[in-house]
């Protein structure tokens, strides 16, 4: 296909606005796929994509489509991921291709993960067709969402394609906008190939499967490729594209997307953004290439410590196919063995986690999220700090930094307060408040220890679902942090340990503390609970001991009775955390480190 013909395009939208149900309606109308083979959703993979309807890794589905001019054309569709933790991979594909449809549901309006992905895709340099979906509903308010997309995004959206991609309307009208108002891409056959990695995953039966972008000359079967960043060279065995199931191909030119093969072993071998080019070749690196990092931290260790193995395997397996996923062993003397995890937010927690509980049908107690502090040492030398129990004894310590997110929130009018309070009482700073229509845009300086906890769950229910959220790391900022250590009889449980903000730490160390109270069983003797900083005790209760015996109402008459008490109290047990002489059941772990 000549460049002319080709169409590379992305979707950028909220959550839940129309983006798959808009890439199967491409799919299907140009008949890519044929009708009796279409399901709901083609682009999401896996299935718990599929079930929590949100699109993790980018996927791709090449598209032959006769224009209303006569011509044919390949319009090659990426789907990038739609969430803030993914925000990286968004701007690695949003650079491969040339433009972005961007979907607003007309009943709701531009949403904050409309404004994060669109300029992303500003950013990109891309050309931008704005689309209103979901006119076949009684609620649509074309108008006034056009004008927002104005107002708030400021691109002209006078020709805004008004669409429902539900029925269908509008899709032709959206196919032939790809082609007349999207730009083709530029390349250079003739010169040294060179590529961009896009996305890559693993496959059982390919091993990894990579999908490349080419920017100039052409990439054939048989030839030797090499990575930039890491230097591998590996020989290409199969290239293909997506329609979107794989079609073997013989080579892929300029302006081309599709995928190869190379007989490379992990994912963590290739990585996203990273440039391609012949073994041999020497070619100038694409830009602004970093691999990502993982900001969030937190430990998992199995309920039933005999699925210890179980957990590793799991882990290992999902780490085969998501390089952004770290880990290494860790053991808590509360929780005994498990590992220590890097995520690259909280969704991406979330999903790890579930899978692992789901796919692999282990129980697990996940700590607290914790961020990536830095800490300055007297000596003058810098550390990570993953795990607050990690923590160096604080006369060897000079100061800690902690990372800073730049948050926006789209809320209606009515919400603002409460919004505004959450925000401050997070130790947010302000930096913008405007109106766009009934609802306003609050940005704001947070630090990112205060969102990992449940700001999201916080801010959803104080605007009763309305709000939507979105944030970048700016960077770190010196605090005065702390460690805050639990005691349950005198004993520190250090899957309970956190680093709080000294001003906060005695609110939430008695909040802590009172929770734990409930959480925890009594037992035969009085249990002190306490929150401290250092040797400082910040906050105390006790839990009084258990006076009767649970057997003692049976009068020693009806033994099957209570047998069955004792069986019940052993099979509570068991998920229960011996600890000390103190059992702690899982679940307070897990309530315990949720604020309200
Ligand atoms: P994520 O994959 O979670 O990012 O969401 P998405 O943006 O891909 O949204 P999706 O296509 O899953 O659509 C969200 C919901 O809106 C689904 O229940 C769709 O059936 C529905 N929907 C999508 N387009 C239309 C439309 O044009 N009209 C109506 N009435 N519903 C639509």
């Amino acid at each position: 296909t000549p460049l002319s013909h080709i169409r590379n395009f992305s979707i950028v939208a909220h959550i839940d606005h129309g983006k798959s149900t808009l890439a199967d309606r491409l799919i299907q109308s140009t008949h890519t796929v044929a009708d009796r083979d279409m399901k709901e959703q083609m682009l999401d993979a896996m299935d718990i994509e599929r079930e929590r309807g949100i699109t993790i890794k980018a996927n791709t589905v090449r598209i032959d489509y006769v224009a209303d001019n006569g011509e044919a054309y390949v319009l090659n569709l990426i789907d990038t991921p739609g969430h803030v933790d993914f925000a990286y991979e968004v701007s690695r594909s949003m650079r491969a291709v040339e433009g972005s449809l961007l979907v607003v549901d007309s009943t709701q309006g531009v949403e904050a993960q409309t404004l994060a992905n669109v300029y992303q895709a500003i950013d990109a340099d891309h050309e931008i067709v704005p689309i209103l979906n979901k006119i076949d509903l009684p609620a649509a308010d074309c108008d006034r969402v056009a004008e927002q997309i104005e107002d708030v995004i400021g691109i002209d959206a006078s020709g805004a394609i008004r669409v429902s991609a539900k029925t269908g309307i509008g899709i032709h009208e959206t196919l032939e906008a790809i082609v007349h108002h999207l730009p083709a891409p530029k390349g250079d056959e003739n010169a040294d190939l060179k590529a961009m990695l896009v996305d890559s995953w693993y496959d059982s039966y390919l091993g990894v499967i990579v999908l490349v972008r080419i920017i100039d000359g052409r990439l054939k079967k048989g030839e030797r490729i090499k990575f930039l960043s890491n230097g591998t060279v590996h020989h290409v065995d199969r290239i293909g594209v997506f329609r979107p199931q794989m079609q073997v191909i013989d080579s892929l030119g300029p302006g081309e997307i599709g995928f190869l093969t190379a007989s490379i072993k992990q994912v963590r071998d290739t990585r996203v953004g990273d440039t391609v080019t012949h073994d041999k070749k020497t070619v100038q690196a694409l830009p602004g290439f970093k691999p990502a990092q993982p900001v969030v931290f937190c430990g998992l260790f199995p309920v039933d410590s005999s699925e210890f193995e179980d957990l590793r395997d799991a882990i290992d397996k999902l780490a085969l196919n998501d390089a952004s996923f770290s880990f290494e062993m860790e053991t808590s003397a509360a929780l005994g063995f498990g590992f220590r995890c890097g995520f690259l937010g909280l969704l991406h927690l979330e999903v790890i986690r579930d899978r692992i509980e789901r796919e692999y049908d282990i129980e697990l107690i996940t700590t607290a999220p914790s961020v990536v502090y830095r800490i300055f040492m007297r000596d003058g030398s810098m550390q990570e700090l993953h795990n607050p129990a990690d923590m160096p004894d604080l006369s060897v310590v000079d100061h800690l930094e902690e990372p800073r997110i730049k948050a926006t929130i789209l809320v209606p009018d009515d919400y603002l307060g409460d919004v505004l309070k959450l925000c401050q009482d997070r130790r947010g700073v302000q930096l913008d408040l405007t109106y766009a229509g009934s609802r306003a845009m609050v940005v704001y300086d947070l630090p990112l220890n205060e969102v990992v906890f449940d700001f999201y769950d916080r801010l959803k229910s104080v605007t009763k679902g309305y709000a939507s959220f979105d944030y970048q790391m700016t960077g770190y900022q010196t605090d005065n942090l702390v460690k805050m250590s639990v005691l349950v009889n005198d004993e520190p449980v250090d899957a309970l340990s956190m680093m709080v903000h000294r001003d906060r730490a005695e609110t939430r160390g008695r909040a802590m503390v009172e929770k734990l109270k409930d959480l925890i069983p009594r037992h035969m003797f009085k249990i002190p609970i306490q929150a401290a900083i250092g040797g400082k005790v910040i906050a105390r209760e006790t839990l009084s001991a258990m006076r009767k015996d649970v057997t003692a109402k049976c009068y020693g008459g009806d033994a099957t009775r209570k047998r069955k008490l004792l069986d019940k109290q052993k099979a509570g047990k068991k998920k229960m955390r011996q600890f000390g002489k103190v059992d702690i059941p899982q679940e307070a772990f897990i309530s315990a480190l949720k604020m309200d």
